[in-house]
């Protein structure tokens, strides 16, 4: 019903508008399409939140808008600690990390893979379930918010955090997150989405200012932010340690009052990153709702803001709102009704079913020449698994987006194993090994009567450390007796750590060389890759078959290996631009030095726009990534729909011989200055078996065929787009008008 409204409501506004030359004061935009809420309930929860407020003492709205403790004292192992009013029947509120799984400092909780790779999938169902899955055991830990939902851009490849983000193009990242953030409150769990906005960077990370100019702002950075926040009405959103434009994001009235909560019409709370407030009246007056307290510096306490109002900089009436604002969202919710509890029983065995399959479905096969994959068990005698601490482990990112393991109870990195001097076991300490799925037992499983023997790295002293000439040769040999060699390559990266010097596997070990000198002496080597960035592969030509996993969390051996073998036929394709060399890259500038204060120079061409705009030949373009099977494209037809959306149609045909997924995605090429040569603007993903094929509609609604019009301050829509149907970014199989 409220869809509904919302649609007729949108549809007649841009009729009227569109017979204004061209251009509209109003476009469709994202409408909801949460199951949680509708006109009704929020009718009611606004009235609820109006009531609670006007029945609660200044003291108690007070500590409403701060962290009750620091960060290192949060029951339950969280990050941040609401205090509830019980007279009034309001409960506390405690919430956590949960990029990749729940942060939770002192409870076992499941990693399911990097969100890069959630974004590789192209799944807007499995990111609903993803946030589904991670919200389940956040209740049963006794957590009613998620601080989980990372969506800056990646304009910067080398990014450290690029793992808990969902790559380079905000349509994909925008609809990801709505999803995910839709399945967080399905299990009444708050949702968060962060970090708000322009913090693309770790380099300067508290503080750093980012210049972006305001078209660009609102077509690119803003935009997965505006998509999500319509759609699926997360609870709250997470201001940034950033400046944008000379303000901090956290106290930025432009970006925080108008842009969100006015233009947006967003009815959550605004809630600082830890230690991202720099101001009380002015980050409250600006739009800040709620300060989390990282131990150190704190502006929104009670004497604080007491104080303020008192000398008249802060009015009650906004302190009414902004604790209104958190009634309102805890109502909807569910969270004030039915408080999440600690204790509760989690099935892991089940998380670890769900992030397995996550991983299959996030996997991207970059290159298979010759079929070399799948590999068939019955005709394998030897197999190499080589590097990668492939024998014991995984690779997980960093930071506040690691997890517990459910058996050990320890963070990535100490596990159980022992890694030489390494001691690192805390929650931002080097490395993050996860010890649960090592690919050689997975592969055993998988090939019964092959011998599968591992070379590698697993007993280094630090476990990215270079390969010794003797492990080198140790892999070799291996390899030239074996019917394939399997190399695992891994990049580490987390939060907090800088970002990566560069894309290159050569830092910070050698590990190309290692590819290099397999590769030399076994013409079937296959690559397998855990990142959460692009990688440099200087190799490329002389392997004959790459995969890209991610960072595959705590299923990933069994994952990779149901990919290895056929069990599970690839389906992901890339959410960024794999480049050929660093200095392609749109932030490399002369020498690779990173801004401290980032100048978004290149405009709206990030991500893939750059190499289109500019003629660079990627190594693996935006979009791409192969599979067992093939697809043909055929009968393009695009349909002007009255009120300005085109229903674009296809034919897509597995015309392979085994069942498999494909994306076909829709660009825009938009005639206006200053646009990139295509624009994501829609995509599906169709399963199907041999020789059937799928008629495909996609809906271009007209907000995707607009611009950013500075001289007006508001969207204008263009005309006259030319339609592209792609394969990946660059693979373009249909066109029309
Ligand atoms: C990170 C946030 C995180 C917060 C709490 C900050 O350093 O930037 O993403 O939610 O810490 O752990």
């Amino acid at each position: 019903m409220q869809k509904k409204i919302w649609a007729a409501l949108a549809f007649t506004a841009f009729t009227c508008a569109a017979a204004n030359a061209g251009i509209t004061n109003f476009l469709p935009d994202f409408s909801p399409t949460s199951a949680v809420i509708n006109a009704f309930d929020s009718a009611v929860a606004h009235r609820r939140a109006d009531a609670l407020v006007a029945r609660m003492t200044i003291d108690e709205k007070l500590q409403f808008i701060h962290s009750e403790y620091a960060m290192a004292n949060v029951p339950g192992g969280g990050g941040g600690y609401i205090q509830g009013v019980p007279r009034l029947g309001i409960p506390d509120l405690n919430m956590v990390d949960s990029s990749t799984g729940s942060g939770s400092t002192s409870q076992p909780s499941t990693t399911f893979p990097s969100t890069i790779g959630l974004a590789a999938s192209w799944d807007r169902g499995l990111s609903s379930d993803y946030g589904k899955e991670v919200a389940i055991e956040l209740r049963a830990q006794g957590f009613g918010m998620g601080l989980g939902g990372g969506v800056n851009l990646a304009r910067e490849p080398r990014g450290g955090r690029l793992f808990e983000f969902l790559g380079e193009d905000p349509l994909l990242a925008g609809e990801m997150l709505a999803e995910r953030s839709d399945g967080t409150q399905s299990q009444k769990v708050i949702a968060t989405i962060k970090h708000y906005v322009g913090n693309e960077q770790e380099h300067n990370r508290s503080g750093g200012n980012s210049q972006i100019d305001e078209r660009t702002l609102r077509e690119i950075y803003l935009l997965p932010f505006e998509i999500a926040a319509k759609r699926a009405q997360p609870g709250s959103v997470m201001c940034s340690y950033n400046e944008v434009n000379s303000i901090y994001a956290c106290e930025n009235s432009h970006i925080l009052n108008d842009v969100l909560k006015n233009d947006w019409h967003f009815e959550g709370q605004v809630q600082s990153d830890w230690g991202a407030t720099h101001s009380t009246a002015n980050a409250i007056n600006a739009g800040l709702d709620e300060e989390e307290d990282v131990g150190s510096t704190v502006y929104l306490t009670p004497d604080l803001v007491k104080q303020a109002i008192a000398n008249g900089s802060v009015s009650t009436a906004r302190l009414d709102d902004m604790v209104r604002r958190k009634l309102y969202v805890m109502i909807r919710t569910g969270v004030m009704d039915h408080p999440a509890q600690p204790g509760g029983t989690i099935d892991f065995a089940a998380a670890n079913a769900f992030a397995q399959s996550v991983e299959e479905q996030s996997m991207v096969l970059l290159k298979n020449d010759n079929n070399q994959l799948p590999l068939s068990a019955g005709s394998l005698s030897r197999v190499a698994v080589i590097g990668g601490h492939a024998d014991a482990a995984v690779l997980t990112g960093g930071g506040s987006g690691n997890t517990r393991d459910p058996v050990t109870g320890n963070f990535a990195g100490c596990g159980g194993l022992t890694f030489g001097t390494s001691t690192g076991c805390g929650w931002w300490t080097n490395p993050w090994l996860k010890v649960s799925t090592p690919l050689v037992s997975a592969i055993h499983a998988l090939a019964p009567s092959a011998q599968v023997s591992f070379a590698g790295n697993s007993d280094q002293s630090s476990p990215f450390a270079a390969y010794t000439q003797a492990q080198i040769n140790q892999a070799v040999a291996l390899a030239r007796q074996s019917d394939v060699a399997i190399v695992v390559v891994a990049q580490p990266a987390g939060e907090d750590f800088g970002d990566l010097q560069s894309l290159s596997l050569a830092n910070p070990s050698n590990q190309d060389a290692l590819v290099e000198a397999v590769a030399a002496v076994n013409p079937r080597t296959i690559v397998v890759v855990e990142s959460g960035n692009p990688v440099l592969m200087p190799w490329k030509d002389n392997v004959s078959a790459i995969v890209e996993a991610w960072y595959p969390g705590e299923g990933g051996g069994n994952a990779i290996a149901n990919v290895l073998f056929g069990k599970v036929n690839p389906s992901g394709k890339l959410p960024v631009t794999f480049p050929v060399r660093d200095q392609d890259t749109p932030t490399w500038g002369t020498n690779g030095t990173f801004e401290s204060n980032p100048v978004y120079a290149e405009k709206l061409d990030m991500g893939y726009r750059w190499y289109d705009a500019n003629n660079i030949t990627p190594m693996f373009e935006f979009g791409y990534g192969l599979s067992y099977t093939h697809f043909s494209y055929s009968g393009i037809s695009v349909a002007h729909l009255p009120g300005g959306s085109l229903d674009v149609s296809f034919k897509v045909r597995n015309d392979g011989r085994v069942p498999g997924a494909e994306v076909p995605q829709v660009y825009l090429g938009v005639p206006y200055n200053g646009e990139p040569p295509r624009r994501l603007v829609g995509w599906n993903k169709v399963a199907m078996n041999p020789g059937e094929s799928r008629q495909v509609h996609v809906t271009v609604t007209p907000r995707m065929q607009s611009v950013w019009d500075t001289s007006r301050n508001n969207w204008r829509y263009v005309s006259g787009s030319t339609v592209y149907v792609g394969a990946s970014s660059r693979d373009i199989r249909l066109q029309a008008h």
